[in-house]
């Protein structure tokens, strides 16, 4: 017969992942369920061997459930399961958030379940696209002895690479998710805005823009953020910096307060790569703290 996975919320997470796990044989028989009768139809068209159900009370005894519906929907998704008759003792309950700890399934535990989570660190706009390209994606583990080991295993199956996180540290990990994805893609809105304050046509921004962000991300990725760092920071240039700083401060206060905030983050950088004099560290930590160099 093969074992058994319910999905909880079958999204862009949940149809990669169930996709993954059915292609690699991990599960040969899954169901799934989201809000309206339509999506879990549309999910159960995409992941294979996958039927739709209208609501969780007609989801069959499998082995393993995975909750991936919203992260606010996590916790109600877990008190709905308690209740039902389907759960049975010895279950994997996994959620894949990346914020929470499995101590949001809690309540799952009176009833003998093994309670975990999973957390695939990329970004999944397209499960079309992270089903082909999922090889070497790390996965963040966390949750009770045998749920972990359980869910090591699956990871390794379908390509990723899993590594544990402490329930407690899940939080800080994801801000520096938030910080690698999220508000990169922020730090460079903040420099499209830039060239259009500075009446560059959106035409020739469009072409500065990709060479600028992928170089520089390629750089990270080959030499790592100490040795990737270019520019007036690292370089020294505080008097630059300060009529970078004054020059912004005119045209756009937040945008030169967070340049502010990111001198005293790229200090920390240039200061680790230990090549700066003293005066020059000096004179941007002056500059960072508003005081001129
Ligand atoms: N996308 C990413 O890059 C990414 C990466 C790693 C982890 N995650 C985590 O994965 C989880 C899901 O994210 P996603 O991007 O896959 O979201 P998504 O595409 O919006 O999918 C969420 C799914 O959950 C369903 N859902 C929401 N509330 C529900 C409820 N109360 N009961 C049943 N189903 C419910 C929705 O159903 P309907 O379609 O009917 O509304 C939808 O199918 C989140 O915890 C997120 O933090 C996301």
């Amino acid at each position: 017969m093969g074992r058994s996975l319910n999905i909880l919320g079958c999204g862009r997470v949940g149809r990669a992942l169930g996709s993954l796990f059915v292609r690699h044989s991990i599960f040969s028989r899954v169901t799934v369920c989201n809000r309206t009768p339509e999506s879990s139809r549309r999910a159960a068209a995409f992941v294979p061997k996958a039927k739709a159900v209208d609501s969780i009370a007609e989801m069959p005894p499998c082995d393993a459930w995975m909750i991936a519906s919203a992260d606010s929907a996590v916790q109600e998704a877990a008190q709905l399961l308690v209740a039902q008759q389907s759960l049975v003792e010895g279950n994997l309950v996994f959620h894949v958030s990346g914020a929470q700890s499995s101590e949001v399934l809690e309540p799952l535990r009176a009833r003998g379940a093994r309670l975990g989570s999973l957390h695939p660190v990329r970004s999944i706009a397209s499960p079309e696209l992270v089903v082909t390209s999922f090889t070497g994606t790390a996965c963040a583990i966390e949750g009770d002895e045998s749920a972990r080991a359980e869910l090591r295993t699956m990871v390794e199956a379908i390509g990723g690479k899993p590594f544990e996180v402490d329930s407690r540290a899940k939080m800080i990990c994801h801000a520096g998710h938030v910080f690698a994805s999220n508000y990169l893609v922020t730090v460079v809105d903040v420099a499209r805005r830039l060239y259009e304050e500075a009446g560059i046509p959106v035409e020739v921004a469009e072409t500065m823009l990709p060479p600028i962000v992928r170089g520089t991300v390629e750089n990270v990725c080959a030499l790592g953020t100490t040795e990737a760092l270019t520019g007036p920071v690292v370089r020294g240039d505080a008097s630059l910096v300060e009529r970078q700083l004054s020059a912004l401060s005119e045209v756009n206060p937040e945008i030169a307060s967070l340049y502010r905030e990111l001198v005293r983050h790229a200090t920390v950088i240039a200061e680790r790569r230990g090549h700066l004099p003293e005066e020059a560290v000096e004179a941007l930590r002056r500059i960072q703290a508003g005081q001129g160099a």
